[in-house]
């Protein structure tokens, strides 16, 4: 088992582990009794993902959830969290206007969470928004390939950098580098991109559905825990079966309800 590291997790501790070769993980979290778990059990990064949009809020995409959503899941899981650099997502709606902009929101998130980033999802587009935090000493992470903010324009949930756009996801990565981010997601890239495009940056990069190519990995915690109904998305792998052990445990506390098993004589005072 590969040992954890016996500090707390800076940007420049991903940097670190890209030039020795070592993978890291990431996963999301929204809550502070998830984020301590995950951080118990040595996850490098925890990413406070805008995907609390739908996996909490029950919106149907990530859209909807704005900068004053986003704060209290910031503050919950940076609270919790002893070692993992923990990032916020900027919303859409958060970056795009202008570079002063995203930079006001973003001192807002550091200042009103705790977290150690911030995340903001684009390539060329993103770059002066990237650049203007990072001037101001806010570590960036950036986003590419697949970008969930932008389904719309892209047509749906698809694979990103096949045939002519491969081009632009390797100067969209290109433009994240230079604009001073610390790391960048590639979301939804195929693997042997995601593995040119690791081996071109210095930063690490982190992927979602691009193969085992590149530095880190990162989960959806609700994914990687089964939380949802019906079948996983290819990429995902399940490592709890958690929807199937709520309905069972909830199930069965009826059950005990209905038949006077609980509370039993060492549950009363
Ligand atoms: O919001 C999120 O969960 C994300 C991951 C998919 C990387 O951006």
């Amino acid at each position: 088992m590969e040992e954890l590291t016996p500090k707390l997790i800076r940007t420049s501790t991903l940097t670190e582990f890209k030039t020795s070769g070592r993978k890291f993980s990431c996963l999301t979290s929204y809550d502070a009794l998830t984020s301590g778990a995950f951080d118990e059990a040595g996850i490098e990064v925890l990413l406070v993902g805008d995907s609390a949009a739908d996996n909490v809020l029950g919106y149907s995409s990530t859209l909807p959830i704005t900068l004053d959503e986003m704060i209290p899941f910031g503050r919950a899981v940076a609270s919790a969290t002893k070692r993992a650099l923990v990032v916020v997502d900027m919303p859409f709606g958060s970056y795009e206007t202008s570079p002063a902009e995203a930079l006001a929101n973003g001192i807002r998130i550091m200042k009103l969470t705790g977290a150690g980033a911030v995340k903001l999802e684009g390539g060329e587009r993103s770059a002066a928004a990237i650049a203007a935090l990072v001037t101001a000493g806010i570590p960036v992470m950036g986003h590419i390939g697949f970008t969930p903010q932008s389904v719309h324009a892209l047509g749906g949930f698809k694979v990103q950098g096949r045939g002519d756009s491969r081009e632009q996801l390797i100067e969209d990565a290109l433009a994240v580098q230079n604009a001073g981010a610390f790391a960048v997601v590639l979301e939804l890239v195929p693997a042997e991109l995601a593995t040119e495009v690791s081996n071109l940056l210095n930063i690490p990069t982190i992927g979602i559905g691009a193969g085992a190519g590149t530095d880190g990995q990162i989960l959806v915690w609700t994914d990687f825990a089964g939380l949802h109904a019906g079948k996983p998305r290819k990429f995902v792998k399940r490592y709890l079966e958690l929807r199937a052990d709520l309905v069972a445990a909830a199930s069965k506390y009826r059950e005990e309800i209905a038949n006077g098993v609980f509370p039993a004589r060492e549950n009363e005072f």
